[in-house]
């Protein structure tokens, strides 16, 4: 009988370990974090178990914990406490990220500090950018995107992220870092992101929900691959550093794209609704958390992803410390 016998190499636990492709480490994980203005304040958001709302003055104990358990780096979010329609306080020097942002360093100066950058959570109307006639305006939101992440590096970001899908964005925050210096800030680019049902979360914890229409002007189309493509084609001309996509479980086919086309290091958003789809099944009973969610890092990674940003960083981290 000529066949293969496959399952020689999966005999043992030590034998299957000893062929894995894939590894995941804590140091693949990067964790996000919501800070708000006011004392005291460590609110879990209804619709995301276990993410909280953070004042800055339990700052320290989180990114302590967070430094105990072997994670490297953080993204971090703002809910400012004033909003307006230019978003001003995402680019102010006393705003809540930057605050967060130069605490952070105080406390842990050698955690990666990741600035996402954007300006929806900034604006009263929720849009990613200014807004004329009902449209969002791509080169004037370019100038205050540029001008949010010079005050975020000026705060101590050591990675500036812009997530917001305006055309030019990595070229005009690269021009404006290095007109003020930061030509070794990176630039962790937003390059593939979905207009996605899959963020539904995570406006609920940004209270950044779009007050009219939708993002389908600025977020891609999620039957397109080209698209993503070029996407990623033109960060990389403009010179981004990383390449992100994003959401990450239902884009695997793209992270491998992306891999096998650009030798930048990639990174995968596990993003909200895909975290809070797993709570509310594990918190039912209805599966297992803890293998669950680790199959499904490891599925990003194989698909390409070196990074991956999660709001399970913490239980992973556990999980993988525990073994
Ligand atoms: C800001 C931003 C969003 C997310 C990260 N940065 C929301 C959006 O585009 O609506 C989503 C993250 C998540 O769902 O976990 N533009």
């Amino acid at each position: 009988m000529n066949f293969q016998r496959h399952r020689r190499l999966r005999k043992s636990a030590s034998m299957r370990s000893l062929v894995r492709e894939t590894h995941l480490h804590v140091s693949d994980f990067i964790y996000p974090l919501f800070f708000v203005e006011g004392e005291n304040v460590k609110k879990e958001v209804p619709s995301m178990p276990g993410v909280y709302h953070l004042s800055l003055d339990l700052l320290q104990e989180e990114v302590k914990e967070i430094e105990s358990l072997g994670i490297q780096s953080i993204i971090v979010f703002g809910v400012p406490a004033e909003k307006d329609e230019c978003g001003s306080s995402a680019y102010d020097h006393n705003g809540i990220v930057q605050k967060a942002i130069s605490q952070i360093k105080e406390v842990a100066p050698s955690l990666t500090v990741i600035a996402d950058t954007c300006l929806c959570q900034f604006t009263d109307h929720g849009h990613c950018g200014v807004i004329e006639n009902g449209e969002v305006l791509n080169d004037e939101t370019l100038t205050l995107l540029a001008k949010t992440a010079v005050s975020q590096a000026k705060a101590g970001a050591d990675i500036i992220a812009p997530s917001n899908m305006m055309d030019g964005f990595v070229a005009a925050i690269r021009q404006g870092l290095d007109e003020a210096g930061f030509y070794d800030v990176p630039i962790m680019s937003y390059a593939v992101k979905y207009a996605s049902s899959f963020y539904g979360p995570f406006r609920d914890a940004a209270h950044s929900t779009p007050q009219f229409g939708d993002r389908k002007t600025y977020q891609m189309d999620p039957a397109n691959r080209l698209e993503a493509l070029r996407e990623a084609e033109s960060d990389v001309a403009e010179g981004a550093d990383f390449l992100m996509v994003k959401p990450a479980l239902s884009y695997l086919d793209i992270l491998r794209e992306l891999k096998d086309r650009y030798p930048l290091p990639l990174v995968a958003y596990n993003v909200s609704g895909e975290y809070s789809m797993i709570k509310a099944a594990a918190i039912n009973g209805w599966v297992d958390e803890k293998s669950i969610v680790l199959e499904k890092l490891i599925s990003m990674k194989r698909a390409g992803a070196d990074l991956i940003i999660t709001y399970f960083a913490k239980d992973a981290a556990r999980w993988l410390n525990e073994k």
